[in-house]
């Protein structure tokens, strides 16, 4: 394995009651003002905002509500929360929501306190946050982006299109609250797509090196096979508790650092996804699940031998006397057919991208990310997206 330094600073009380249980200790422990962020009202529908404002006015909190937190997050939207935070002396922040809402608090817990352009100091390149972020607690209402228990933050400059994404540990929320039940209200579409995130950081993090014996790689196997199982039973009873609770876990440990230890990371489809997410807002497990089987074609071959695994241990594919050539092409074709299986798109018309859209500038504005099994170029990414098509 490759060397390593591990710490996750956020305290996540998981489990149906949860937040009855924890929530009104955890508030007495912050300030007096909190600003409270949620999306587009999906929390009114369901009567969590109703539980949670209810336990905060319990404990003396003072509301300061940050609503309308749309998919795919923008600069602007975080400026908005920060100003709100800044003019009001917000304390803390909550979070209640899934990833939009998430990496758009961690970004104005920043942007609160700070004084610099959060933009070009902290996303257009790597920064050093040499100050305390507010502090940031979290209710997350779907399973999927896993941001609950890291610093990673995804954000969309609309005038520049660009989405980017950066990991600050210090961002990393104080406390996170996973009641499975609270996912229950999910759409299917949305849960299917959350799912397919879970998947896709999974098998980012897989097909990288190391490809000598790691335990990462084990614990990213039976994770893979969890959520396949476990999506499928989620899709037949939507209120599963056994499926929705594994489907909530299941995307905390896909990205809670754990199976990246002593591995490089990939990380390519996501780059893509994002830059399509930056000039089109598409859905960004759908976005994930076009590219993924068109990506895996092109880089197989590099990879065989993790390839030769994946359909042999996540698929269970009888070997049949298939070269590892056919054997890794067949556990590739598998993820296409489960794509299908559980009805996510598998082109960008499915996704709903326009024909018109100007996939050539798309590809050059895309990262190469370096642990790719085969070196990624421009024209390569370009020659994906027209497969894609
Ligand atoms: O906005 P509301 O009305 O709340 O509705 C949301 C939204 O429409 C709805 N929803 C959430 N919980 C619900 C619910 N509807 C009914 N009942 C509930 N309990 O679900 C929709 C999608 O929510 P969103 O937060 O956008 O989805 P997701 O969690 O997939 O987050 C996507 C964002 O996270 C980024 C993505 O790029 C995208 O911007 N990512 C963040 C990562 C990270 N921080 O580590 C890693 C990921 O790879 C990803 O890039
Ligand atoms: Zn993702």
């Amino acid at each position: 394995m490759k060397n390593f330094v591990f710490e996750n600073a956020t305290k996540v009380y998981f489990g149906e009651g949860c937040v009855k249980e924890y929530l009104s200790c955890l508030a007495k422990k912050h300030g007096e003002k909190v600003l409270l962020a949620y999306g587009g009202g999906s929390i009114k529908k369901n009567g969590i905002y109703d539980e949670v404002t209810a336990i905060l006015k319990d404990a003396g909190k003072e509301i300061i509500e940050f609503s309308g937190i749309m998919s795919n997050p923008t600069y602007a939207k975080v400026l908005e929360g920060a100003k709100l935070a800044k003019d009001h002396g917000a304390d803390w922040i909550l979070g209640i929501g899934g990833g939009s809402v998430m990496d758009c608090c961690k970004a104005v817990s920043m942007a609160a306190v700070s004084e610099k352009d959060i933009w070009d100091e902290y996303w257009a390149k790597p920064g050093v946050i040499d100050f305390d972020p507010l502090p940031l607690g979290v209710i997350v209402t779907v399973a999927g982006t896993g941001s609950e228990c890291n610093g990673g933050a995804v954000i969309t400059n609309e005038e520049l299109k660009v989405k980017t994404g950066r990991d600050y540990p210090k961002c990393n929320p104080e406390f996170a609250l996973m009641d499975p039940t609270y996912t229950y209200s999910v759409p299917v579409k949305q849960m299917v797509s959350g799912s397919f995130d879970i998947l896709s950081h999974i098998m980012e993090t897989y097909f990288s090196e190391t490809d000598e014996d790691n335990v990462s790689d084990d614990i990213s196997e039976a994770l893979m096979r969890n959520v396949i199982r476990n999506l499928r039973a989620a899709i037949k009873n939507p209120e599963d508790y056994t499926a929705r609770s594994n489907l909530f876990w299941d995307s905390t440990m896909a990205e809670n650092r754990i199976i990246k230890l002593g591995k490089k990371c990939d990380f390519e489809c996501h780059q893509m996804e994002h830059q399509l997410g930056a000039y089109t807002n598409c859905n960004h497990g759908q976005g994930l699940a076009v590219l993924h089987p068109v990506y895996y074609r092109h880089v197989y071959k590099d990879g065989l031998t993790k390839f030769v695994r994946f359909a042999e241990n996540v698929w269970q594919i009888p070997r049949d006397g298939k070269s590892d050539e056919e054997f890794a092409a067949a556990g590739v074709e598998a993820l296409a057919d489960f794509i299908k299986e559980v009805g996510l798109p598998t082109t960008l018309k499915e996704l709903g991208i326009d024909e018109n859209v100007d996939l050539k500038e798309i590809a050059a504005s895309c990262n190469l990310a370096p642990g790719s099994y085969k070196k990624m170029t421009h024209a390569e990414i370009l020659a994906i997206f027209m497969e894609c098509k």
